[in-house]
């Protein structure tokens, strides 16, 4: 028995030793922990289950029979962060570059048939230099496979995809349908083919880092969610993220204990908006001022910043806010930002995640480049996904909220719940600069007349009542109390009953 026990051991530590130590050295010498070091990091100590540490491919071209490393290039299984179940998979860099093989293929997709039977999310951690070239078509079919299973999933539970290496070919689009991808500075990348190939083809020189660096695509591409500084950091974050979501679309998120009172008041919101109505203030502000501890956990913090996404809990429980940054462009409406907060508003709504929004938007970028980019079909995401969700909404007007931007802000018109509007809101079809130089265009050389005319458009327009005259806002509040009143609100919808007609599937202004 002592024999058995001592193979058992002794294929455990060859498993665990994935390409031999060289190969370890060389992850590390880069900066990169090794895939087993990087589930220590993600998962509670001790949490982890290892399924089929033993499997290792079956190609036999190229001389491959003699190379089967235990494994095969990922390591799968599941653990638990903070105490709740997560299925995880972490490609090998040091097993033939983590490529992917059939058997590889395999393994990913036995955990993500786990996840959906067992209702918990999945975490994948990609280092992987695409599919493996040596077994061909059969690593695409074992692509395919996971795709199909990331569709599946989608909206199912939480899919969570880490790029901490490279990502290249078909591998980056099993990340690009899963609900966040983050990346690694400076040692990761995502592309759909290298440099190499790009020079070939279009004869452009581009280094991997400009092609599909963490800079790219949280800035540029807005494929990646956030990029960290390295691997630990990485790690750490996404147990942070971890916390705010649910295991799957039929569990709530989970509530954590917290100490900041729900009804804390903040004096200092009563002067946030500046006197001057073209002055911008940060909205960060006032989302860290109305968030428990004020913790806020923000996506997409380097693209389109003109609106703002991201996490925070009030009373404990997980509530997803979009707002209008005026800082940025305004705070107007754009293809980017509609992109941006439309995808995040159907997160939510997906799992059943409510939603706060904060509104000071002077409407839609105008200009050329913003037509033929096609911001009529862009903006109609975002309110075709406010429109759909069904989840709790609650908003809160502190400022502009002209022509169509103010409709497509969870207006009450879209099935808002709770809208809210401060004393300092102005609630129009456009500003009053614009809105006198159409109505009075015969009197635009006379000074005189078009400054009275603008003091009667504001003192009739820019301000709230005209919109709670009509019930379209439930209640002018003071800025000071919005955290308590946003929280009660929150409070008074859990048992939010609300469905949509039946259909195969909406059809979404893709
Ligand atoms: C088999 C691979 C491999 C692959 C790397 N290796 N990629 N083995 N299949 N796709 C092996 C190398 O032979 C090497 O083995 C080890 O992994 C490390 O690779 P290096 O090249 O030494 O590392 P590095 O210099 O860091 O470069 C990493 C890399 C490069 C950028 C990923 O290896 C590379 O360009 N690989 C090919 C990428 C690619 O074109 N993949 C196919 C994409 S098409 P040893 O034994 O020396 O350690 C695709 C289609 C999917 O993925 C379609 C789905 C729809």
């Amino acid at each position: 028995m002592t024999d058995i026990l001592a193979e058992l051991q002794r294929r455990r530590d060859q498993a665990r030793m994935g390409g031999g130590q060289r190969r370890i050295d060389a992850q590390h010498a880069r900066g990169k922990l090794t895939a087993r070091e990087r589930l220590d990091l993600l998962l509670d100590e001790g949490s982890f289950e290892e399924f089929d540490m033993f499997v290792a491919h079956r190609s036999t071209d190229f001389g491959m029979e003699t190379d089967r490393p235990y494994g095969d290039g990922v390591v799968t299984g599941w653990g638990t962060i903070n105490g709740r179940m997560v299925y995880v998979f972490s490609q090998d860099f040091t097993v033939f570059g983590g490529s992917l093989s059939e058997t590889h293929a395999q393994k990913i997709c036995k955990i993500m048939d786990m996840a959906m039977q067992n209702g918990a999310p999945v975490i994948g951690l990609n280092d992987s230099g695409g599919a493996r070239i040596q077994e061909g078509v059969a690593s695409l079919a074992g692509y395919a496979e996971v795709f199909q299973r990331n569709i599946m999933a989608s909206g199912v539970v939480p899919q969570i995809s880490v790029i901490m290496g490279p990502c290249a070919g078909g591998a980056v689009y099993s990340p690009a349908m899963t609900d966040f991808i983050f990346m690694v500075r400076d040692t990761s990348y995502m592309f759909v083919t290298g440099p190499d190939v790009v020079k070939t083809v279009t004869n452009e020189v581009v280094t991997a880092e400009e092609l599909g660096g963490a800079s790219t695509h949280t800035r540029k591409s807005s494929v990646a969610d956030g990029a960290f500084e390295n691997d630990v950091e990485a790690l750490s974050e996404i147990r942070r993220l971890f916390d705010f979501l649910p295991l799957n679309n039929r569990e709530k998120a989970p509530t954590r204990p917290f100490f900041d009172d729900p009804a804390r008041i903040e004096p200092s919101l009563d002067t946030l908006i500046p006197d001057n109505p073209n002055q911008p203030y940060d909205m960060k502000e006032l989302i860290q001022k109305v968030a428990d501890e004020g913790d806020f956990y923000e996506l997409q913090k380097d693209f389109a910043a003109n609106i703002i996404i991201g996490f925070i809990r009030l009373e404990g429980q997980t509530v997803g806010v979009v707002a209008n940054q005026p800082m940025v462009l305004a705070g107007c409406l754009d293809i980017d930002s509609s992109r941006k907060a439309a995808r995040f508003v159907r997160f939510c709504d997906a799992f059943e995640i409510p939603i706060l929004t904060l509104v000071d938007v002077p409407g839609f970028l105008p200009g050329t480049s913003q037509e033929y980019g096609g911001v009529i079909k862009h903006g109609a995401k975002l309110l075709f996904a406010y429109g759909e969700a069904t989840v709790p909404k609650v908003t809160v007007i502190t400022r502009k909220a002209y022509g169509g931007a103010y409709d497509v802000m969870a207006s009450k018109h879209l099935r808002g719940d709770f809208n809210y509007a401060w004393p300092t809101a102005e609630i129009a079809v456009m500003g009053a600069k614009g809105a006198v130089e159409i109505l009075y265009r015969s009197e635009l050389g006379d000074p005189e007349k078009i400054a009275a005319r603008t003091r009667d458009y504001e003192n009739r327009f820019a301000n709230p009542f005209v919109a709670a005259e009509r019930g379209f806002i439930d209640e002018v509040i003071q800025p000071r109390s919005t955290r308590k009143r946003v929280a009660r609100a929150f409070a008074s919808l859990r048992g939010k009953r609300l469905s949509n007609p039946w259909k195969k599937h909406d059809n979404i202004p893709l």
